[in-house]
């Protein structure tokens, strides 16, 4: 079934502006709808008939009340045989109630019409379906909601509803239900739902009396006076007393004088609350691994100075690896506190790493080449810090050992990380072209510091593997690690894109 405006054009002679005016009305009328906790129907002539046959445009349903027609009635077509009063609105662009059946049965509903105008013509006809009335007499909240509804209908036939100017629309903008205040045309209350009552009383206002003016009870008035003044609704956040109200103002006109106001409020206390508490969570969270990267740096750079006062070789290379590796979970800590969420895109860490490593490459004269190929794409803080220092001993690696000649003469070396993301597991393998591992190397019985810390972080702390063997073609080396997602983290893992 095609949507509204496409209807409209189809089937009726509807366009531009006046579109544009029944969308709006789409859009606002559910508040008519619950003022009279009824069915209202949308209808405009087809195109070419005189009048004679009216199809249905939009539909919307009370949330006071029980709707009539469960069906989607939306591109129906309603004749005047069927509902004399449609044709009846339409022609003499008046205001029509009474019986009619209810539409696709026999069952009696009550019926009023009311003619669309738009700059000063009918372009439309708006239908509110009632059951028949019981004879009860009405409460004072279903009269006033009802007297509310005229006004608007009225405003309706007169052109000046919907507004020029669409409210705009916020999550969780009051509706009827939520709270309605009706004040007259001198800002005096008339009525107050037991709802904003209550949401009075959230914001610590409790000497409701009416005829009062709300500015008198001590309610900002500044909403109000705008929504009156320019005669276009206005929505408006009220805090006080720790508490969060909404304040929606709907100008009521007569003809285009300004004739009172409907307020509706909504108490969003426990909504703000709830969002305050997320963000200063996120924001918390963020903070510490600001903090964190911030001591490891400082760790760094203590193990450098030091490094610069010993004299031995072995102690200067032992300070430096440990200061690099303390820099690498450093990385992961400062794209943490970047990140909104406990997730990291490893694309950005591996190229912190690569420069890290690059760094320490004694020659600068480009001997030695560095690729990065895959994507990992997010991974949880908890599995991408070792890996991190994982591939930070494995790079470190290529560059000491793979190589021994690149300080004499440039050999062409290169290193290759690559990245893989399976379902449930990522791949990553560290290939060089050098010179390969010594014969009779196995990583049992290899006594390192750096690999005995990637074999404790893959294989105990990932629940991963770690193989090794000779590179492309033969030559060089090649570390293959392989993590599963499941295991590292009972978090979900967003694929990468
Ligand atoms: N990419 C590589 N190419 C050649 N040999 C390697 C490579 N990676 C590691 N090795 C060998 O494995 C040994 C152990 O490495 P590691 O545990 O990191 O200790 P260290 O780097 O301190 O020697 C190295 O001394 C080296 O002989
Ligand atoms: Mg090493």
């Amino acid at each position: 079934m095609a949507a509204f405006p496409e209807l409209a054009i189809l089937r009726t002679e509807l366009n531009g502006d006046a579109l544009a005016h029944l969308e709006r009305l789409a859009v606002s009328w559910r508040l008519l709808s619950d003022l009279s906790f009824s069915d209202l129907l949308l209808l405009a002539p087809i195109a070419h008939e005189d009048g004679h046959r009216f199809v249905i445009l939009a539909q919307v349903r009370p949330t006071t009340g029980q709707t009539l027609y469960v069906h989607d009635l939306v591109g129906h077509v309603v004749d005047e045989v069927e509902r004399p009063a449609l044709a009846r609105s339409w022609r003499h662009s008046e205001i029509f109630e009474g019986d009619a059946s209810i539409l696709g049965g026999k069952e009696r509903v009550r019926l009023q019409s009311v003619p669309v105008r738009y700059r000063g013509r009918e372009i439309a006809v708006l239908t509110r379906e009632a059951p028949t009335t019981s004879g009860r007499r009405p409460g004072e909240l279903e009269r006033y909601y009802l007297e509310v509804y005229d006004r608007l209908v009225s405003m309706v036939a007169d052109g000046t509803f919907p507004f020029a100017r669409e409210e705009v629309e916020i999550e969780g903008a009051p509706r009827v239900g939520d709270g309605v205040i009706v004040l007259d045309g001198d800002g005096g209350m008339r009525y107050a739902s037991p709802n904003a009552v209550s949401s009075l009383h959230r914001i610590g206002i409790h000497a409701y009396t009416s005829g009062v003016r709300l500015g008198e009870i001590g309610f900002d008035e500044a909403a109000v006076d705008t929504a009156v003044r320019g005669r276009l609704p206005v929505i408006e956040e009220v805090e006080r007393e720790e508490a969060s109200v909404l304040v929606r103002v709907i100008p009521l006109l007569d003809g285009w004088k300004p004739a009172g106001a409907l307020v509706l409020l909504r108490d969003v206390t426990d909504l703000r609350r709830r969002d305050r508490m997320l963000m200063s969570k996120d924001a918390t969270i963020r903070e510490i691994h600001h903090r964190v990267k911030n001591n490891l740096q400082t760790i760094a750079s203590l193990l450098r100075l030091q490094g610069r006062r010993v004299d031995s070789p072995e102690a200067r290379t032992a300070l430096a690896e440990s200061e690099r590796r303390i820099r690498s979970i450093a990385i992961v800590h400062e794209t943490l506190s970047r990140e909104a969420r406990e997730f990291v895109d490893f694309g950005q860490i591996i190229k912190q790493l690569v420069r890290l490593v690059e760094e320490s490459v004694s020659t600068g004269d480009g001997g030695l080449r560095f690729q990065v190929v895959g994507d990992a794409g997010e991974l949880p803080g908890e599995l991408a810090t070792p890996l991190a220092v994982v591939l930070n001993e494995l790079m470190q690696n290529a560059v000491d050992h793979a190589f021994p000649h690149v300080d004499e003469e440039p050999v062409g070396g290169a290193v290759q990380v690559r990245l893989r993301r399976k379902a449930g597991e990522v791949d990553v393998d560290v290939v060089d072209n050098g010179v390969g591992l010594a014969s009779g190397f196995t990583l049992d019985a290899s006594k390192g510091l750096g690999l005995s810390i990637v074999q404790a972080l893959v294989t105990g702390e990932l629940g991963g593997t770690l193989d090794v063997g000779p590179g492309d073609d033969g030559i060089g080396t090649q570390f293959h690690v392989r993590i599963p997602l499941a295991t590292a983290s009972a978090t979900q893992v967003v694929e990468p894109s």
